[in-house]
């Protein structure tokens, strides 16, 4: 495929591990046939496989609509979820956006997030920005009973309402959740909300080209249009780079390397690494097994997490994320009397130095024994970032299988929730909080 994301791995294999990917192109193609056949673990949830080229022009519309509305009458947007509810936006329109959008007057309202936290200091900070404005919210759900949003919800609805009115809050609150059942489905009728579906087979982490994603992606003024093209292209045509990233990283996991850093040069993709560290770490993490999936935004974090990379223990891959082209140019100037140093770069682009530094960088972590697979994006764009998603997704879906686990469930993310409920007194979870009080008293 020409113009798309790619897949480079000549820095990440030695022969040792060459022959380890070629002996696991058997395991691969096996997890592809499963995964596509729809006959493996967790094959209920695998609405997300034909999302891109299913989504129908209704849909697509209906979410231009909502969100055209949504431009016209608020300052402010809030996008209240968590998790898969909160992460595929956030890194998408951070990933498309002017660095300092926040700062700047634009066309459209600011789409901020809450309820993918519990920080009080947070919601008073978002309350207080927002008090006076016109805003909306979208509430994304799937559960529809998660406490991190059901907690933003309740406070902006009841700010909303008292500060606007009903009817301008009823016209301004899109629900994204279930298509029945739930807390917030519940909630949503009976205010008379719209309402957006998130499928019964599309887990959250894998759910942002759904409405979860596409409504505040629109909201936030970008062309969704584009980033599904983006998609439909790589679930027609990317299976070779998506094979090439599966492959490469489970032969490298069984040389011994546990910990894969997705390393970015582009400070716009800091949180598609967020994005990306829930795809893989709720997929891959289970039955004590797991690459585990962490990140850096270089150049900074080569002054701070750069040692540990280049010279600490020898368990770690790096996978780049590698930009092509800038929206803009930037000049150094020359300077007279080159007190800094730094005539020799004069007359160049910033992002030819940032280039020197991703290779730079590469050659030095390869020599250190850090293997270097890289992922080409020829720009930050919709298209591209469409490709990117759904990239990661299948990669992640054929990784999973590689590995002998059920990718799209996340059995483990519960503990932490009983021990809250037992702790906060939640009906329901007496004998557990009896248990708790014991064990914490001895
Ligand atoms: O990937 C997942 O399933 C989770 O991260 C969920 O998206 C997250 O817990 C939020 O769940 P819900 O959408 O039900 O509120």
């Amino acid at each position: 495929m020409n113009n798309s994301i790619q897949v480079i791995n000549k820095y990440a294999i030695d022969t040792l591990t060459a022959d380890r990917a070629q002996a696991l192109r058997a395991s691969a193609l096996a997890a592809k046939h499963t995964l596509e056949s729809g006959s493996g673990l967790g094959n209920d949830f695998l609405g997300w496989l034909h999302l891109p080229s299913s989504i129908d022009e209704q849909q697509i519309q209906a979410i231009e609509k909502s969100a055209a509305l949504l431009r016209s009458e608020c300052e402010y947007v809030i996008a209240i979820g968590i998790g898969g509810s909160y992460l595929g936006a956030k890194a998408v329109i951070e990933a498309l956006s002017d660095h300092f959008a926040a700062y700047k007057t634009t066309a459209g309202p600011k789409v901020l997030f809450a309820g993918n936290n519990i920080g009080e200091d947070y919601l008073y900070d978002l309350m207080d920005l927002v008090r006076g404005h016109k805003f909306g919210i979208i509430v994304i759900s799937k559960s529809g009973t998660t406490t991190e949003p059901a907690i933003a919800f309740r406070l902006f609805k009841e700010m909303l309402e008292k500060q606007e009115g009903k009817p301008f809050a009823q016209r301004n609150i899109i629900a994204v959740t279930d298509e029945r059942r739930g807390a917030l489905r519940n909630l949503a009728t009976q205010e008379g909300y719209a309402t957006y579906v998130i499928p019964d087979n599309v887990g959250g982490r894998f759910s942002v080209l759904t409405p979860v994603g596409l409504l505040p992606i629109a909201v936030a003024g970008f062309d969704i249009r584009a980033l599904i093209q983006g998609a439909v292209e790589m679930e027609q045509e990317g299976d070779d780079q998506i094979m090439n990233y599966a492959i490469t990283r489970n032969a490298l996991y069984q040389s011994g390397k546990k910990i894969e850093v997705l390393a970015n040069f582009a400070p716009r993709l800091h949180f598609l690494a967020e994005w990306w560290k829930q795809l893989y770490g709720e997929s891959e993490g289970k039955g004590h097994k797991g690459i585990f999936p962490a990140s850096v935004d270089f150049t900074t974090d080569l002054h701070s997490m750069g040692q540990m990379i280049q010279d600490g223990e020898r368990t770690i891959f790096e996978t780049v994320l590698s930009v092509g082209d800038q929206q803009h140019e930037v000049i150094i100037p020359s300077d007279g009397e080159d007190l800094d140093g730094l005539n020799y770069i004069a007359g160049k682009n910033v992002d030819y130095v940032n280039k020197m530094a991703e290779l730079g960088t590469r050659l030095a972590h390869v020599d250190g024994g850090v293997p270097n697979l890289i992922i080409t994006i020829p720009a930050l764009t919709e298209r591209y970032v469409g490709q990117l998603i759904y990239f990661f997704e299948k990669a992640c879906g054929i990784s999973g299988y590689m590995l002998g686990v059920n990718p799209f469930d996340q059995p483990g993310v519960e503990a932490y929730k009983r021990n809250m409920f037992a702790l906060l007194n939640k009906p329901g979870y007496e004998e557990q909080s009896a248990a708790i009080q014991t064990r914490l008293k001895g």
